[in-house]
């Protein structure tokens, strides 16, 4: 029999389903990590190392379940176990614990008790039906604050790379549209101390923000401003506008209109910065912004994730030229444009 002509041979490197079955057991993985957050574990590790016992008298838990999850969480490598003993492994202890450089159980609280529902949704919404699932407009306050806890628990080092990375100081009047709980707005102000800063937010997130702002000492720097940007125009007298995750939230119709929106509440020269998942032109890398685009789709309904390519001619459209792409931080980038 003729071999067929397209197939080479790779004796070396024989197929095997472990891709398929990696990915396929992707979501056992994340709920073990996401309920491990919930019962408390890498909170009761960050009081120090502890037995299976030990641990479930702190947590008021049954050992044997509690075990399992323990366990799932060594063998995927997030924690540790000496002979029987649990501790935090040096991924854990910088992410989990509240002590290390960053604190993601805000974001695995998100994602459990808000993303991972709305997931059960995905094959609907993709069918192009509309998922029977709650709109952010339609969450409990409780809810509400674990969105926004949760997105600026994630988007953190992306603030940090943004305030690292892009030189504020020609500017003298920021405004952060939809800027969740102004997290963006506290870490750029640490170094640029000379901005007046504008946080423009839907009122249930203002109410979150609010509460968060008064444990800084930029209180009296940012300006809250309740509206909505699909509805009403955006406040005039900024001379840098910052759209962090925004744009993704919407349909190309919205983009444009809000795009329109921010071009006519800016003198010509004002910068707008656009951080997002940026993607190459076939939409499929960075990789992780290729699997977001389904999270967006559910969370707005209408969202997306969009190229360069794609933001350069809406920019074109709308009154702004692209002045560049730079990366920030994983697969968060900057783009820079400026009005026209
Ligand atoms: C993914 S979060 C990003 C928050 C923040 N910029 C960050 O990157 O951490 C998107 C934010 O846009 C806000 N938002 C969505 N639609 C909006 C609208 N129509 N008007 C004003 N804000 C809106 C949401 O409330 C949410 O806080």
């Amino acid at each position: 029999m003729s071999e067929l002509p397209d197939t080479p041979a790779k004796e070396s490197q024989p197929l095997t389903s472990e891709p398929i079955l990696r990915i396929a057991s992707g979501f056992l993985a994340a709920k073990q990590l996401f309920v491990a957050n919930e019962v408390g574990l890498f909170d009761a590790l960050s009081r120090g190392p502890a037995t299976l016992n030990e641990l479930a008298t702190q947590l008021h838990l049954p050992a044997r379940t509690l075990r399992i999850v323990a366990d799932a969480l060594v063998a995927l490598g997030i924690i540790e176990r000496r002979d029987k003993t649990y501790a935090h492994s040096a991924v854990s202890y910088a992410f989990l614990s509240g002590s290390g450089s960053d604190d993601l159980r805000p974001f695995l609280r998100f994602w459990n008790r808000l993303s991972y529902p709305n997931w059960m949704h995905y094959e609907q919404a993709i069918r192009g039906e509309t998922p029977r699932i709650r709109t952010p407009q339609e969450w409990t306050d409780e809810e509400s604050r674990i969105f926004s806890e949760g997105v600026e628990a994630i988007t953190a080092s992306t603030a940090r790379a943004l305030a690292e990375s892009y030189d504020f100081h020609p500017h003298v009047r920021l405004i952060d549209v939809g800027g969740g709980t102004g997290s963006f707005l506290v870490t750029i102000l640490e170094r640029y101390s000379q901005l007046e800063c504008t946080l423009f937010e839907l009122p249930s997130v203002l109410a979150v923000a609010q509460q968060k702002l008064s444990r800084t000492p930029f209180t009296h720097k940012i300006t809250l401003m309740p509206g909505d940007f699909l509805q009403v125009p955006l406040p005039p007298g900024h001379d840098v506008i910052l759209m962090a995750n925004v744009i993704h939230l919407l349909a190309p119709d919205n983009i444009r209109h809000l795009l329109r929106r921010a071009r006519q509440a800016v003198p010509m020269g004002a910068r707008l910065l656009l951080v997002d998942f940026w993607t190459d032109a076939t939409h499929t890398s960075p990789t992780f912004a290729a699997l977001m685009a389904g999270e967006f789709l559910l969370v707005s309904r209408e969202g997306d994730v969009y190229s360069v390519e794609e933001i350069t001619q809406w920019l074109q459209e709308t009154g702004w030229k692209l002045n560049e792409h730079r990366p920030l931080a994983g697969p968060a980038s900057l783009v820079v444009a400026e009005a026209c």
